[in-house]
């Protein structure tokens, strides 16, 4: 099994996006019982709460499934047992790093999408522009499956 594992700060607007985008790509190809999906979020601020009322809108448009994300923070084990830590902006790839050793790759979301020349998936919260979010994880999830069929046939 490969587990890959979306991190954002709050875990209620970016990574749950990217967790069910990418879920739904991993259930198209058919590889569900082979690649794991999750996410999570460096702060504790929204434990136990459902996705951002604009993340639901995103991915009730695009007919993704979004009844099973609650918010949850990372723990220790996330860094033992991922395959992939996907980080969504550089303060969160930042403070995985900060939390220890990760057993496989630490990510940078935006680096699987060079041509955007941005670092970071801008921060919805403060913003609220969902939609040009979705646009990004939507490119940079078939991307990341791509790179895992490659690396690692799973
Ligand atoms: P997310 O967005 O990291 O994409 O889930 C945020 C959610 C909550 C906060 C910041 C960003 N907050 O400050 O509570």
């Amino acid at each position: 099994m490969t587990r890959v594992v979306f991190v954002c700060l709050g875990n209620i607007c970016r990574s749950p996006m990217a967790e069910a985008v990418f879920r739904h790509l991993v259930e198209k190809a058919n590889l569900a019982d082979r690649i794991e999906v999750d996410s999570a979020g460096t702060g504790h601020w929204h434990v136990g709460e459902r996705p951002h009322r604009g993340t639901l809108r995103e991915l009730a448009q695009h007919g993704i499934d979004a009844s099973e994300l609650t918010a949850r923070q990372v723990i220790p084990a996330d860094m033992r047992t991922a395959d992939y830590l996907v980080a969504m902006d550089q303060e969160n790839f930042a403070d995985l790093k900060g939390l220890g050793p990760v057993k496989g790759t630490l990510l940078l979301f935006m680096d699987l999408l060079p041509e955007e020349g941005l670092k970071d998936v801008p921060d919805p919260y403060y913003v609220g522009n969902f939609d040009e979010v979705y646009r990004l994880v939507e490119q940079g999830c078939h991307r990341l499956l791509e790179r895992i069929m490659q690396e690692s046939h799973p």
